[in-house]
């Protein structure tokens, strides 16, 4: 990530209120770079991600000998490289992307060739002996910094395991699943608390076969992948912003159109209507098995009341966490976040940052290992916001910002690029002043 740093300042909103389309999820948009490059023909994504995370994705899989180019239209074109990638000859750049890092290891280990995989400060401070610990167990040779990248890996042919994986992750999920397609025999990853499922539906619709029960894939190597035509469903982690802001203000009325509805990631809905926000879904298709609809949330004078996010809906709202917390003031009667210890591991501290954060908005708010207590009722006001770098804190406290009483400055601004460079203008664009 560029290191100059840019700062926002929000002004305090009325209300929310219009219709927004928004850019393409980011974990399905890294799920269809990573298969079309590895895939055999072209490939082409309409409404990929436009964050920066999924353009290191793209420029990894290029380094590896895929061709991708953007087509007039927008679309993203990829030609994969029918399941035998080029060893680089130069360090792949995961950029901020624990995704890219995570999931390009499983694709990497039984290729042919060494491979070592960088990232900016931020990721190579995260943990990476979680996908180290299964793909040794297949036999892998991949060594770490420390526990951390860069990542070095020697590639050769694996043997299929029964793995479990020891926390909910997606990502770790994917790079077992992703070595065990190159596998000879059934890989299968069980999982706990089920995580969100776009690498099993993008597999099939890649043309690879897997089983799937209540909690478990099994994947049958080898399998050849074919190339397909795309398009990616709106980013309900990106309009998770907007949804809460609009819960923010009695009289909200906002619809986001083609947004994707896929049940491991929704739950930020059940959520919001526990709260006291409408939601309805106007429209629904499916779309290569992904669901895809257009949501309107409305609200009315009563405001919102109080909820406790923990269990499996932690594991699966880990990513609207800090906006949530970041509403949790102004609730009428709290929010409290349990069972989510991930947190403290993803591109900063979200724990330690979005406590901090609403303290200089003059909020009291108590920390725990695994979550955070955020008692309702409160009035903020507005302050200096140290984003971290981390894209969630600054587009979250962005949110917070719009019923504070006075401007809000927004450091490191610029990290909302990573996943949704679109953010302030269109949140400009929706709020009423
Ligand atoms: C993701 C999985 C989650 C999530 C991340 C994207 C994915 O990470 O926080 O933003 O696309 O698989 P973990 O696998 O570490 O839980």
């Amino acid at each position: 990530m560029s290191t100059t740093t840019h700062e926002r300042i929000i002004r305090p909103a009325r209300n929310i209120l219009g219709t927004l389309r928004l850019p393409g999820d980011k974990s399905i948009s890294h799920r269809y770079a990573l298969l079309g490059a590895f895939a055999e023909g072209r490939s082409r994504f309409s409404n990929f991600s436009t964050g920066a995370d999924c353009a290191s994705t793209l420029a990894c899989m290029q380094a590896l000998g895929a061709k991708v180019r953007k087509l007039e239209d927008g679309r993203i074109e990829i030609e994969g490289v029918a399941g035998r990638v080029m060893p680089a000859n130069h360090p792949l750049d995961c950029g901020n992307s624990g995704s890219t890092m995570r999931m390009i290891s499983g694709l990497l280990a039984p290729q042919q060739g060494t491979f070592t995989l960088i990232g900016d400060e931020s990721l190579s401070r995260r943990p990476m002996e979680r996908i180290r610990k299964p793909l040794a167990e297949m036999g892998a040779n991949l060594t770490l910094t420390d526990g951390h990248a860069p990542v070095t890996i020697l590639g050769a042919p694996l043997h299929a395991i029964d793995f479990t994986t020891p926390i909910p992750s997606a990502q770790v999920k994917t790079c077992v699943l992703l070595a065990g397609l190159q596998t000879e025999g059934a890989t299968v990853v069980r999982e706990a608390l089920r995580t969100r499922d776009h690498s099993e539906l993008a597999l099939r619709a890649f043309g690879a076969t897997l089983t799937r029960s209540i909690d478990s894939i099994t994947i049958n190597g080898p399998q050849k992948l074919h190339a397909i035509e795309a398009a990616v469903p709106g980013d309900i982690s990106s309009a998770a912003f907007f949804f809460c802001a609009a819960a923010l203000f009695p009289n909200s009325a906002l619809i986001l159109d083609g947004i994707g509805l896929n049940p491991t990631r929704a739950a930020l809905l059940d959520v919001l209507t526990t709260l006291g926000a409408r939601i309805a879904v106007l429209q629904l298709e499916e779309v290569h098995s992904e669901l895809v609809g257009t949501v309107q949330i409305t609200t009315d004078e009563s405001g919102l009341r109080s909820t406790e996010v923990s269990g499996s809906q932690a594991a699966q709202l880990i990513d609207e966490l800090p906006v949530l917390a970041a509403i949790g003031p102004y609730t009428s009667g709290g929010i409290r976040i349990r069972d989510a210890k991930e947190l403290r591991v993803k591109e900063s501290d979200r724990i330690a940052l979005v406590a901090r954060n609403l303290r200089a908005m003059g909020a009291e708010v108590e920390e725990f290992e695994d979550g955070l207590d955020i008692p309702g009722g409160q009035t903020l006001h507005g302050a200096v916001i140290d984003s971290g770098g981390d894209h969630r804190i600054a587009m979250a406290f962005s949110i917070a910002a719009l019923r504070a009483e006075g401007e809000t400055l927004i450091q490191g601004a610029e990290s909302a690029a990573i996943s949704f460079p679109e953010f302030f203008d269109l949140l400009d664009l929706v709020a009423e002043r």
